[in-house]
């Protein structure tokens, strides 16, 4: 693998696949995958990263940051690789916020969210995780799961006049 991936873009048949369920808990390759998500996340300033964006069509994201220059009004989230998620509750009471997509480079918009989520997905060992999010985490969660079926933020949005361009 090399240092960096290259992050798939908007308009790529890759982003626009189903993702294929990870069978394979606990293996050195999808420890790997895991550390390296992470590493191109943080490498690209990404609050989130989906294995599509980086040209694996796996049902994986990673997420989290301790302070994110691209949402610097945001408090940290905790750093989580979540497999195979669904979301399992939402709530009716919804949220407009900015979105970015480092896959959507230099372009934000609104995009309405449930503003809280109840997920199940595994860790990579295989166990199960179920647990609630809120606010911007819950965005997150929401966000890179659309990712594995391939949905970008745009195609959520209600109001496609508030896009807009950013430096970050
Ligand atoms: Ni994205």
């Amino acid at each position: 693998m090399s240092s960096t991936a290259n992050i798939i873009k908007v308009g790529d048949s890759l982003l626009k696949m189903k993702a294929s369920l990870v069978t394979d808990f606990g293996s050195k390759t999808l420890k790997e995958l895991i550390q390296y998500l992470f590493h191109n996340m943080e490498h690209y300033n990404g609050v989130g990263i989906a294995a599509p964006q980086i040209g694996e069509s796996k049902r994986i994201f990673v997420y989290g940051f301790e302070k994110n220059p691209r949402y610097p009004g945001e408090p940290p989230v905790p750093k989580t690789a979540l497999i195979n998620p669904e979301i399992i509750y939402f709530s009716e009471d919804t949220k407009e916020s900015y979105e970015g997509c480092l896959s959507v480079p230099r372009i934000r918009g609104l995009v309405p969210r449930a503003h809280s989520i109840r997920y199940r997905a595994y860790t990579v060992d295989g166990e199960v995780l179920e647990k609630t999010a809120s606010g911007f985490e819950a965005r997150i969660i929401q966000h890179e799961l659309d990712h594995l079926d391939g949905i970008v933020y745009p195609m959520r949005m209600t109001d496609i006049s508030t896009l807009k361009y950013t430096e970050t």
